[in-house]
């Protein structure tokens, strides 16, 4: 009822959301992840779902079922969400980068699973890490590609870290939080970062902070329109 009255903001737009944590096979039945519940990206694909987009959500394992009038995309490692959103980005206006995604995978993964121990006793595995692609910084370096918005949960320094990665990363807006606010949490402090500086949001349960990210991002892409 109350997505009815919301304004179609983003009427017409495709738009390609990234959410959850990512999961690297350690072997068939161990991982290891990133603490993210998906609440941020799912409120995220809600609010621009409400706001008249067309949404492709590309979703890390969570708990959370998907949202009304949303497409969803199961993966589970990054290298997996890598192929589907390079898949997707030339048919999307907008990409919101909001997964926390695993920057390294297990380059000796194990096809068959561990045995923690063996006749001499408990043996720990030797896990070798490889880095990741970063999906959002490809996507970033597309010719013709979508708008990019980033996210950083920062645990300390977030202003200095959260600018410093926007313009790594090349794109005109990115969220930053804290991730020891924002983990776990129904509610999040966005701040918002682009080529001008910063906007603090105020501390909102995330659904609303999503609508309000929505919000930003319409201004934004009529201004530059
Ligand atoms: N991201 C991505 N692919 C990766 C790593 C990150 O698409 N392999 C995206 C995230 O979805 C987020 C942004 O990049 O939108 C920033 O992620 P973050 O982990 O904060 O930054 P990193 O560049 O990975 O740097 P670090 O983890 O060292 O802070
Ligand atoms: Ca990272």
């Amino acid at each position: 009822v109350i997505a009815f009255f919301q304004p179609k903001l983003l009427s017409g737009k495709r738009v390609l959301v990234t959410a959850g944590p990512t999961a690297e096979r350690v072997d068939p039945v161990r991982v290891i992840s990133n603490r993210s519940s998906g609440k941020t990206g799912y409120a995220i694909a809600r609010a621009a779902r409400e706001a008249g987009a067309d949404i492709t959500l590309i979703s890390g394992p969570t708990a959370l079922p998907c949202p009304y009038g949303v497409k969803r995309i199961n993966v589970e490692s990054a290298r997996e969400m890598h192929a589907h959103v390079l898949g997707q980005a030339h048919n999307a206006d907008i990409f919101i980068s909001v997964a926390a995604v695993a920057d390294w995978h297990i380059s000796n993964a194990s096809e068959q699973k561990l045995k923690k121990t063996d006749k001499n006793g408990p043996q720990p595995p030797h896990i070798a890490f490889a880095p990741n692609p970063d999906i959002l910084a490809e996507v970033a370096a597309l010719k013709d590609g979508p708008w990019c918005v980033g996210f950083a949960a920062e645990t300390e320094n977030l202003h200095e870290y959260a600018q410093a990665k926007r313009q790594r990363k090349n794109i005109p807006l990115l969220v930053g939080n804290l991730a020891q606010e924002a983990m776990d949490a129904d509610t999040t402090t966005f701040v918002l970062f682009d080529q001008n500086g910063h906007q603090d949001l105020p501390l909102l349960p995330k659904q609303q902070a999503a609508r309000e990210l929505i919000h930003a991002i319409a201004n934004r892409l009529s201004d530059r329109a």
